[in-house]
């Protein structure tokens, strides 16, 4: 097929921008969201079209505006890359040397991470998903955390809203086996040079993950080639792009989530079984 119409959010920079970008160069049409004022100059020309709508994902409507706008731009809604996301430095600039403690979270900063890192991912892919499966074909990019960041002291509450965004991108894996949507998560594999990591200095600084890493992986996942690649998590910065795609999904990826880790009862990509069956508690 080639062409898509894809939807990214978060798009006004680090992961996002490099993303909508990459994908606008491999030709596909897109969406480019984000809260904060973005403009199509900003993105390298492509041979795809670029679009561009700023808008709080953490509004009631903001599915249903993302999804109506990419209908009315492109006609069509194929790809979704969910990127958008604030964490731990949205409540402190000094997270990295001071944890926050979990006993200091107010309500309002739990609500206010809950609310852009996993209920608006929800809706945006509740609103989504009937349209790739009555299409036949569709993509779900989830940009979660590493695991160890889930759980990392002084994360309270952005990996446990991280933790459930996984938890989410595995079931929706599960439910969509053999629509032709699929449902994958990638992560940059480490702390990466953005606004999410303030207050780093040199050297270390340019020793994060680079944004650039998430354009090969997300490229490679929105291709044809990665039809029925399904309920896996790509580590970008483990992707060769040197190597062939799907060798190098092999080498980068695993299963999403948390699956096999109960004793092998859990499946990471299969049939659609009951939440009782198989002894996962
Ligand atoms: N930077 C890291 O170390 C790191 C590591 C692992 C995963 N991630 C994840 O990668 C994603 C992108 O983060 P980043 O590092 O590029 O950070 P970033 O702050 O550079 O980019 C996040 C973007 O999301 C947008 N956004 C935030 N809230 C929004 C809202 N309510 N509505 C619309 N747009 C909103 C911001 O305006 C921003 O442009 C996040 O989901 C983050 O959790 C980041």
């Amino acid at each position: 097929m080639g062409s898509r119409s894809v939807i990214v959010t978060g798009a006004a920079r680090g992961l996002g921008h490099a993303m909508a970008e990459v994908l606008r160069i491999a030709g596909h049409d897109v969406l480019a969201v984000d809260r904060d004022a973005l403009s199509a100059r900003d993105f390298a020309a492509g041979a795809g079209r670029l679009e561009t709508l700023s808008i709080d994902l953490a509004i009631d409507d903001a599915a249903d505006r993302i999804l109506a706008d990419c209908q009315s731009r492109f006609g069509r809604i194929e790809g979704l890359v969910s990127c958008a996301g604030i964490g731990q430095e949205t409540i402190s600039a000094d997270f990295v040397t001071k944890p926050v403690n979990f006993w200091t979270v107010d309500d309002r900063d739990w609500d206010r991470i809950f609310a852009v890192n996993l209920r608006a991912a929800f809706r945006l892919c509740r609103a989504a998903a009937p349209h790739m499966v009555a299409a036949g074909w569709g993509r779900f990019v989830i940009v979660t955390t590493s695991l160890e960041t889930m759980i990392r002291v002084g994360m309270v509450p952005y990996g446990p809203s991280k933790a459930a965004l996984e938890a989410m991108a595995a079931i929706m894996a599960k439910e969509l086996e053999g629509t032709g949507v699929t449902s994958n998560v990638l992560v940059p594999g480490g702390p990466a040079n953005t606004r999410m990591m303030p207050n780093i200095p040199e050297p270390q600084r340019s020793m994060l993950v680079q944004p650039d890493v998430m354009r090969a992986p997300v490229t490679w996942l929105m291709s044809d080639e990665a039809d029925g690649i399904n309920g896996m998590r790509f580590r970008a910065n483990a992707w060769d792009d040197s190597l062939p795609g799907p060798e190098s999904a092999k080498v980068a990826g695993a299963p999403a989530a948390w699956a096999g880790i109960q004793g092998g009862a859990a499946k990471v990509a299969g049939r659609n079984e009951p939440i009782t069956s198989g002894g996962v508690s």
